[in-house]
């Protein structure tokens, strides 16, 4: 009798065995298998295959080899249910083979802090990564195209590009700045005499028809001394022209008396983008509304680096970073993709006109130009921040 007892208590003992650890490795393979990542060949699935792992500082990457026939886009949906069943942060790159790295750590909210800037250079962090904070050269890539639902920080991030370029080079950064939500943003920095601030499409039109002007001149003097691009030149000086709400500058949106206005900045725009880069204009264009209305193709086309954070829609992340992904981020602000020449997953730093004024009050004389304390304790590309870009 005790026997028999004994039976189904040794089976139930066996389910309270702890069971060894399943590793990523072999969660991975699984997640493959269960989501249908594979394609049909005779009668077996063929599913992407492991070919080695290399153990970075806080990450593993693991290369597969992909049967060929699956697609991209099959491979890249099954990201989140890796990032879900690892309960990881993990990001993929597809380039003939898969590479799939998986971090131990998750990105958190941080704060901007003076530190970050680096005088002389007009690097800005644009955010942490999983492997450090990455700087954005707009001497190296001029432009930049950002967007994402409304709330989810896209004004943050463009006030700590600007606090940042103007604390970088307080005597030759200018400011341009279109800030279509009626000024309420940006009109505050206007005391500052690098910032002009145009707060409707009215203003808009005529600041951009200023830049146009000086753009002309400009390019005279360029092609006159055999010059294409300022980085090569003497010259100092750089013009950012920011646009915080694109879609108030879209003809295509826009309507009655406002639409003309609207036309001529979209062609300014267009230009500034177009030409303005080698001869020191730098356009950054944001827009809460990332279609084909407000983001005109030929601006889009001349913006290589893309920030979006995120979109309610998958065809706003391809409008934005020309893929889908970012209607997949998580709902937290600050939390965005950075693309230059592939994506980043980043937390950009928070950033408000308290600190920017503090900072600028430290930094700037009362005419709010010269530097009158410097106190930047790192050098440039030390350490783990980086500039993600090859471009020279
Ligand atoms: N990087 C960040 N870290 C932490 N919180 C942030 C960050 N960026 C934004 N937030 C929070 O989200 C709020 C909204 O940010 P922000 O005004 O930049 O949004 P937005 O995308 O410009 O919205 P809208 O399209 O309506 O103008 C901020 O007031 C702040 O509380
Ligand atoms: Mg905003």
């Amino acid at each position: 009798m005790l026997e028999w007892l004994a039976i189904p208590a040794l089976a139930m003992g066996a389910a309270f065995i702890p069971k060894k650890p399943v590793s990523d490795e072999v969660k991975i393979q699984r997640i493959f298998e269960n989501t249908n990542t594979c394609i049909k060949f005779g009668d077996s699935l063929q599913h992407p295959k492991l070919r080695t792992k290399k153990n970075g500082d806080g990450y593993v990457s693991y290369f597969y080899s992909v049967p060929l026939g699956l697609g991209e886009s099959n491979i890249q949906s099954v990201l989140p249910a890796i990032k879900d069943g690892l309960n990881k942060e993990a990001e993929m790159e597809l380039d003939g083979f898969l590479k799939l790295t998986v971090y131990e750590t998750k990105l958190s909210n941080w704060t901007y802090d003076d530190k970050l800037i680096r005088p002389g250079t007009w690097e800005v962090p644009v955010g942490v990564s999983y492997q450090g904070i990455l700087y954005h050269d707009f001497d190296k890539l001029p432009h930049m195209l950002m967007g994402g639902a409304t709330r989810f920080g896209k004004t943050v991030c463009l006030k700590a590009i600007f606090n940042t370029l103007l604390l970088n080079n307080p005597d030759d950064a200018e400011f341009y700045i279109l800030d279509m939500k009626a000024g309420l943003e940006f009109y505050k920095f206007s005391g500052l005499p690098q910032v002009k601030v145009a707060c409707d499409v009215y203003e808009a039109a005529e600041m951009l028809n200023e830049i146009v002007e000086q753009l002309k001149g400009d390019e005279k003097m360029f092609r006159s001394r055999g010059w294409n691009n300022i980085v090569d030149t003497p010259i100092k000086k750089r013009k950012f022209v920011i646009v915080d709400e694109g879609a108030e500058l879209s003809p295509r949106i826009i309507g009655g008396s406002k639409k003309k206005y609207a036309e001529y900045s979209q062609s300014a725009l267009s230009e500034i983008s177009r030409i303005g880069g080698g001869i020191g204009l730098r356009l950054i264009y944001c827009t809460q509304y990332p279609t084909k209305e407000s983001v005109s193709m030929s601006v889009k086309m001349n913006i290589v680096s893309r920030i979006s954070f995120l979109v309610p829609e998958a065809i706003g992340s391809k409008v934005l970073l020309d893929e889908y992904g970012a209607e997949k981020l998580p709902a937290i602000p600050g939390r965005a993709i950075y693309k230059v020449e592939k994506k980043h997953f980043i937390q950009v730093p928070y950033i408000n006109d308290k600190m920017i004024f503090q900072m600028m009050g430290e930094r700037l004389d009362e005419n709010g130009k010269n530097r009158t304390v410097v106190n930047d304790h790192r050098q440039a590309g030390s350490g783990e921040d980086q500039t993600p870009t090859t471009h020279t």
